[in-house]
């Protein structure tokens, strides 16, 4: 007989946009945490895309306060590249943050940064042991394959999606690159056939993909270092209106529809580990805490539904779906955090990792 609970390490969420300050009317550091909490994600890494970007030690620090008070599980952040601070010279920044995100197409936020005389300086100067992130659909994605021949580093690849960008990838990899990548639920379950159905509820960067390019991150799971939920709340208003913006919730339901994967045998509960846990603090230099665990119980099975979740913007692209294990417990620091539904601490109990 199958047992019913299982314990595995907390996840670590390395790609969540938590809206505060400045858009706390999509979410906020509260309701984002919490909802992380309830999807077993004890540990988040909050992108600089602000509705003030997180691109100076001003913006960082005033981030810093406001988020400070309203944390239930722990937390790192992002600085973000602009075409003013390409230098980075304050060792005060770098030891505030996880790493490097810079925008190399469009997309919510503006950090878009397109001049390539500036990118090649963040290349160079941002520290060698601090992992750059590049949002790169395409042809961006052989760009910076090539500017690292130029600027040898390491560099994380945000949200894969196509099959030619996880071949690019593999090749990379096995040439020698210290390359890292990541992909989303979102793009390991939805297709465009999907998107037809969700509407602007499933517009997110990069778009949702054929059925041939899920198949192809699936046969390339052993290239993927990293599962994120790219967590992208916007008010249901917002996507209804004339020009939705892109990005769809998901911190919450990540490790639900791994499970489903792990039931259908097409990933190990080993391997859930590894993307989600240990890939992510190997990778990030987070310390791996081993007194952080989530209690799943995996025979239970319910629908995903927009009413039950604790994001703020309400809805979920997965909303009617039907999934096996639900986290029962989550335990953060030794200290059971959540239970059942219900977060048991005060929202300045979550950490700042880098503090
Ligand atoms: C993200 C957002 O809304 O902040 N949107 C998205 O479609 N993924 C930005 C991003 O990650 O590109
Ligand atoms: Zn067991
Ligand atoms: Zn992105
Ligand atoms: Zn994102």
């Amino acid at each position: 007989m199958r047992e019913r609970f299982i314990k595995i390490p907390g996840l670590i969420d390395t790609h969540v946009h938590f809206r505060d300050p400045g858009e706390t009317h999509k979410e906020d550091f509260y309701t984002g945490t919490s909802a992380a909490l309830a999807g077993g994600v004890v540990c988040v890494i909050d992108m600089p895309n602000n509705k003030e970007p997180i691109t100076t030690l001003q913006k960082l620090k005033q981030k810093e306060e406001v988020v400070k008070q309203k944390a239930v599980c722990d937390y790192g952040f992002y600085f973000g590249t602009s075409e003013e601070n390409s230098r980075h010279e304050e060792i005060e920044v770098l030891n505030r943050v996880v790493g490097l995100k810079m925008y190399l197409n469009l997309t919510h936020g503006a950090l878009f940064v397109s001049n390539l005389e500036k990118i090649k300086e963040h290349f160079a100067s941002w520290p060698k042991n601090k992992p750059l992130l590049v949002h790169a659909e395409e042809e961006k994605v052989s760009m910076v394959l090539s500017l690292l021949k130029q600027f040898p580093r390491r560099v994380h690849f945000c949200h894969i999606s196509l099959k030619e960008e996880i071949e690019q990838i593999k090749k990379a990899k096995e040439s020698g690159l210290p390359i890292t990548c990541e992909v989303t639920p979102h793009h390991l379950f939805l297709t465009e056939e999907d998107e037809k159905a969700l509407g602007p509820f499933g517009r997110v960067n990069p778009p949702l993909r054929t059925s041939a390019d899920i198949d192809a991150l699936w046969k390339n799971l052993d290239v993927i270092d990293i599962i994120v939920s790219d967590h992208a709340p916007h008010t249901k208003e917002e996507k209804l209106s004339s020009l939705p913006p892109p990005g769809v919730p998901g911190v919450e339901t990540t490790l639900s529809l791994l499970l489903v994967a792990v039931s259908q045998g097409k990933l190990s509960l080993e391997r859930l580990v590894d993307l989600t846990s240990t890939n992510p603090a190997k990778i990030f230099n987070l310390s791996s805490d081993h007194k952080s665990w989530v209690e799943v119980d995996i025979t239970e099975s319910y629908l995903i539904e927009n009413e039950n979740l604790k994001t703020k913007c309400g809805w979920s692209p997965f909303e009617g779906k039907r999934v096996t294990g639900r986290v029962r417990r989550v335990f953060l620091r030794g200290q059971k955090v959540y239970e059942d539904g219900k977060v048991l601490v005060k929202p300045s109990f979550g950490k700042n990792i880098c503090q």
